[in-house]
């Protein structure tokens, strides 16, 4: 196994990714720190994580909250004796464009996938320091963050953001030992966060809310160069094997698991281009 006695600490713990990246991390052996301002999110990516016979710890917590994110990676060394993986992926999902957008909600929006990632950063960075440990880092950007989507401004200028952060502090961290990678999922297959939601006993309420863009494509799988949708658990296949040790010369860099979406040639319709 990729991670075995590692521990995991991940943020934003849905059924959705996140869910699927904590238990695919505890697949490979890893015991995992489930982080969500959720309570039920966190508690039961939790359990699902003992289900597969690793251990795990809940915490309820605001990723923006200083004093709760100090609380958290402290309770993440007592608990397991500290952090060997951070994996940012608290979102807030906020569909407006630059017209539209209220100044608190892009400060809310940009705050928690920033400065939520800024702060689990900082304090998990000093953690590893401290001890010794060369742990490593993944934050979560999306195809959003690499090109130019209309009505969703805080979200593209956030994980834009967010993957320059993550150049600069694997630059920061390199002399420690510790890694910092992103990870860029893109429109996901909801089927498997549904059947995740309904084994943990849960609701969710699908992507961004259950909101949807006008003028996006009815099937987006047709959009796909590989004219099919990623899952959960093929982003939790690429986290594991950047978080390993298989990964330890990768720093600094973005591992898409899109489908070919961000490769893709605009003009070019893969669905109109199908092998015979
Ligand atoms: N769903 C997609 O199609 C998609 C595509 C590309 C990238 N992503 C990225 O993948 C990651 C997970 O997305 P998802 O679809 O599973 O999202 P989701 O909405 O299912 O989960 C986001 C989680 O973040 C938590 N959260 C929000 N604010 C928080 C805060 N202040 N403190 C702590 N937790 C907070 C929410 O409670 C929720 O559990 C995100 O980083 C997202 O941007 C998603």
């Amino acid at each position: 196994m990729k991670l075995d006695g590692k521990v995991a600490l991940v943020t934003g713990t849905s059924p959705n990714i996140m869910g699927g990246i904590a238990e695919g991390m505890a697949e490979e052996g890893a015991n995992v720190v489930c982080v969500d301002i959720n309570p039920a999110y966190a508690e039961k990516c939790a359990q699902a994580v003992k289900d597969l016979g690793r251990e795990a710890i809940t915490i309820a917590c605001d990723v923006t909250d200083e004093a709760q994110v100090i609380a958290a990676v402290d309770l993440a060394k007592e608990t397991f004796g500290g952090v060997d993986i951070l994996v940012n992926g608290a979102t807030v999902f906020n569909w407006k464009g630059v017209l539209d957008m209220p100044v608190d909600e892009w400060r809310r929006q940009t705050d928690v996938m920033l400065t939520g990632a800024f702060l689990f950063t900082k304090y998990a960075a000093k953690q590893m320091i401290d001890l010794g440990r060369k742990g490593n880092m993944i934050n979560i950007i999306s195809t959003a963050g690499h090109q130019g989507e209309p009505g969703n401004i805080g979200y593209g200028t956030a994980k834009g953001g967010l993957m320059n952060f993550t150049r600069s502090v694997a630059m920061e961290l390199a002399k420690y030992g510790i890694r910092v990678n992103s990870l860029t999922p893109t429109a996901t297959d909801r089927t498997e966060a549904f059947e995740r939601a309904k084994r943990w006993g849960v609701e969710w309420p699908g992507p961004r809310g259950g909101q949807r863009s006008s003028g996006w494509l009815a099937d987006p799988s047709t959009g796909s160069p590989l004219q099919k949708l990623p899952s959960p658990r093929h982003y939790a296949k690429a986290a594991s094997f950047l978080a390993s040790d298989e990964a330890e010369m990768i720093t600094g860099t973005d591992l898409r698991v899109d489908a070919g979406a961000v490769a893709k040639y605009w003009i070019w319709d893969p669905s109109a281009d199908a092998a015979p």
